[in-house]
């Protein structure tokens, strides 16, 4: 287990991943009833973007150091605010330092009658999650293995909620190892809405992971095709191999106005986090009318 999320903290990835998110949870607390939301693969919190990994890998650089001092339309900046309130919130001197995971972005966005289930494997991250979340009594962390803490959490008591699924892909068969745990935690909680996080790299395997989901869910378990959405961004044209510069979410049962709120989102967050040509964005439901995607073109000048 080499990979640290420190590294890449705050980058244009995170970005749409937390805007999701943030944009999922404010949905829920809608309703006064109580919500869990689950983190499976957790990280340690939050980032210190002045810290060794922040410094020597500054991605975060052209992710949210970008939207900081940004100014976008009104109907976008209605969009970005719960996310990016959270973020002003830790770093109220009006330098940005400090990045929220999902733990804290979570945790910060939540109220008092809600709960949170941490879970992360790497066992010197797990010790520093739990101790940023030692005060906080809704918090359980716990160092295991996310997909089967996943089927084990789920459904939560609440029976309302949301589960993040964001691994590292540091193994070449984590989208198929995902596929599978989609399929058992869905299984146990159909209503519930997941949020699965993958890279644009390997894109047949992408493929796959969507395609297969989307058939299982339409096909096999009734669902309609309104209860899944694929959310993707890239920064410039995707070349394999190469470094990742395109990613996106995939979501069963996403919220009430989701897609319409990103639909108004992506086409600026794009423009204002291309790094080169061919930067672009979709959004797809599969079976319906809308599949809208769009392509920015750049002036590198
Ligand atoms: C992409 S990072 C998570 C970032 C975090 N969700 C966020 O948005 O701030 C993935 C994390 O999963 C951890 N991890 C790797 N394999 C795991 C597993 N099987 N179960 C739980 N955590 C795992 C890694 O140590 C790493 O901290």
């Amino acid at each position: 287990m080499n990979y640290r999320h420190a590294y890449h903290a705050g980058n244009f990835a995170d970005i749409l991943k937390h805007l999701v998110l943030t944009l999922s949870i404010e949905r829920l607390k809608v309703k006064e009833k109580p919500f869990q939301f689950i983190d499976t693969h957790s990280g340690i919190g939050g980032y210190n973007l002045m810290g060794d990994e922040g410094t020597r890998s500054p991605e975060w650089r052209d992710g949210i150091d970008r939207l900081w001092t940004a100014e976008p339309p009104e109907d976008v900046a209605a969009i970005l605010t719960p996310y990016l309130d959270v973020v002003r919130r830790m770093n109220p001197d009006g330098d940005l330092r400090s990045y929220p995971g999902s733990p804290l972005l979570a945790s910060m966005l939540m109220r008092e009658q809600d709960s949170l289930r941490l879970t992360e494997l790497h066992p010197e991250d797990a010790e520093t999650l739990r101790d940023n979340f030692r005060r906080d009594k809704r918090v359980k962390v716990e160092m295991r293995d996310g997909y089967e803490a996943m089927r084990a959490y789920l459904p939560p008591p609440e029976r309302r909620g949301l589960v993040l699924v964001d691994p590292p892909f540091e193994h070449r068969d984590e989208l198929a190892h995902m596929a599978k745990a989609a399929m058992k935690g869905i299984g146990r909680w159909p209503t519930g809405t997941f949020i699965f996080w993958r890279p644009l790299k390997d894109m047949e395997n992408t493929e796959k992971f969507d395609d297969g989901l989307a058939e299982w869910l339409l096909d096999d378990k009734d669902f309609t095709a309104d209860q899944l959405l694929m959310v993707d961004m890239w920064v410039r044209e995707i070349v394999e191999p190469g470094p990742l510069c395109g990613a996106g979410v995939v979501i069963v049962n996403p919220p009430y106005g989701l897609m319409e709120s990103l639909m108004t989102a992506l086409p600026w967050l794009t423009e204002e986090l291309a790094q080169g040509e061919g930067a672009g964005w979709r959004l797809n439901m599969p079976e319906l009318a809308i599949e809208e995607d769009d392509e920015i073109t750049i002036d590198e000048d």
